[in-house]
Parts: structure tokens; sequence; C-alpha cells
């Protein structure tokens, strides 16, 4: 084993695509307040928390809310994403997320969910993969949003190691910014001209092997 000791993974858009979902919700509630949301302003939704998300969106309408009516809004959204997350399947795991995660725990890495979503574990048990983490940290647990690394550092102190010897895989740009803060080494998951500050970028976990993990060094 090298000296990275533990992979800690954001969960959309790196283990599951959930951003249709989110997107789907997103366009019914800004449909219901009577604008238009699309795929490339859901795009820049990516590792952002719900109430962030609704403040853009509210944003990018023109509607201005008071906090209660967000507290409201972002409950409705919720409820329509939570409808379609319980429906999940095994077979929406990203293509070899669940095969490089049995490989390092074959190997004695440990590993760690680092996520913004506040229904992270709902997910993780619909696609079943719940136990092949050491620790899960996500909306629920962190109070800072990407790219503040807390949700990072939590992970890495929960599977106690170092953050030196961690790697983070992250499909959003917050996301890597928060690898990096955290003083971690970061895979990106999708474009190299998109993610540029991560170590290594691949197009998905499927193109992840120990060799490369360890090549990280
Ligand atoms: C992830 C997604 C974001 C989402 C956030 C909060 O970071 O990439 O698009 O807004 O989680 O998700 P939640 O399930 O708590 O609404
Ligand atoms: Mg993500």
């Amino acid at each position: 084993m090298s000296q990275i000791q533990a992979c800690l993974f954001d969960l959309d858009g790196v283990l599951v695509d959930t951003a249709v979902y989110h997107y789907k919700a997103w366009k019914r509630l800004a449909n219901e307040l009577g604008f238009d949301f699309t795929e490339i302003q859901n795009e820049e939704l990516k590792g952002i928390s719900r109430v962030k998300s609704l403040e853009l969106i509210l944003g990018w309408g023109g509607v201005s809310k008071t906090e209660m009516e967000k507290t409201e809004l972002a409950t409705r959204k919720n409820n329509w994403y939570v409808n379609m997350i319980t429906q999940m399947q095994p077979s929406e795991i990203l293509p070899g997320a669940k095969e490089f995660l049995i490989a390092l725990k074959k190997a004695g890495y440990k590993t760690a969910l680092g996520s913004a979503s506040k229904n992270s574990g709902v997910i993780l048990e619909k696609v079943g993969i719940t136990y092949l983490f050491d620790a899960i940290i996500d909306g629920n647990s962190v109070t800072a949003s990407k790219p503040n690394p807390e949700v990072f550092l939590k992970g890495a102190e929960a599977v106690g190691v170092t953050p030196e010897a961690c790697v983070v895989f992250e499909d959003a740009i917050a996301g890597v910014e928060a690898g990096k803060a955290g003083g971690m080494k970061v895979v990106g998951i999708g474009l190299p001209e998109v993610l540029i500050n991560a170590d290594l970028v691949v197009s998905g976990l499927h193109e992840m092997t120990l060799e490369n993990l360890i090549a990280l060094n």
C-alpha cells in the first residue's frame, strides 16, 4: 500500500447521477414560480447546498422571497426530489464506482463519503453501497459548504487518517477546491479543462485503478 490511506468520495456525479433528479425538481419549482430553469443553470448547482441553490435560482428568476417562504420552497423541492430518489436502483451506480470501492476495501484503504447532500443516507441505501463506507459525512453533519474543506476534513478525521494521506474524488469545481483547501490530493471526475486544479482528471471511476491511485503520491 502507498502512503495514501483513505479515499473520500463526493456522491452526486461521482458515485451516482442524481443531477437529473435535482434538475427535474428545481425545474418544477421554477415553473410554478413562473420562470424556466435550464440544464446549463443546473450544472452551476453541482456541489452547492440546497439553500444556496434555491437562492441562485430565485436570483435567476428575478424573484425575491422571505426566509420563511424560502424554507417552504426548499422543502417543496426536496419532497419531489425524495420521491424520485427513493425509487433509485442499484443499476444507477455510475460505471466502475462499486468495483473501485470494493477494490479499495480489499486493499485495506479507508473510505468515507463527503457530500453536501442531506439525502445521502437514503441514496446510498437504495443503490446498495452503504456497507462500502467506513464513515459518512454529509450535509447533516457540516456547517460550511464546499469549497470550504470541512466535509473532507471531517471525513479524514472520522477514518483516522491525516489529510495528506487522503484522496478526494469530486466532479464539481467547488469540491475540487474543497479537497485542495484541505491539503488533500484530488481526482476530478469530468473534464481537465474544467477541473483545472485537480491532480488527475478521469471521465469516471471506471478509469480508476489502484495503480493510478498510488501514482498520485
Ligand atoms: C450535492 C449536489 C447539489 C445539491 C446538494 C444538496 O452537492 O451536487 O446539487 O444541491 O448536494 O443536496 P440535498 O439532497 O441536501 O438537497
Ligand atoms: Mg458532485
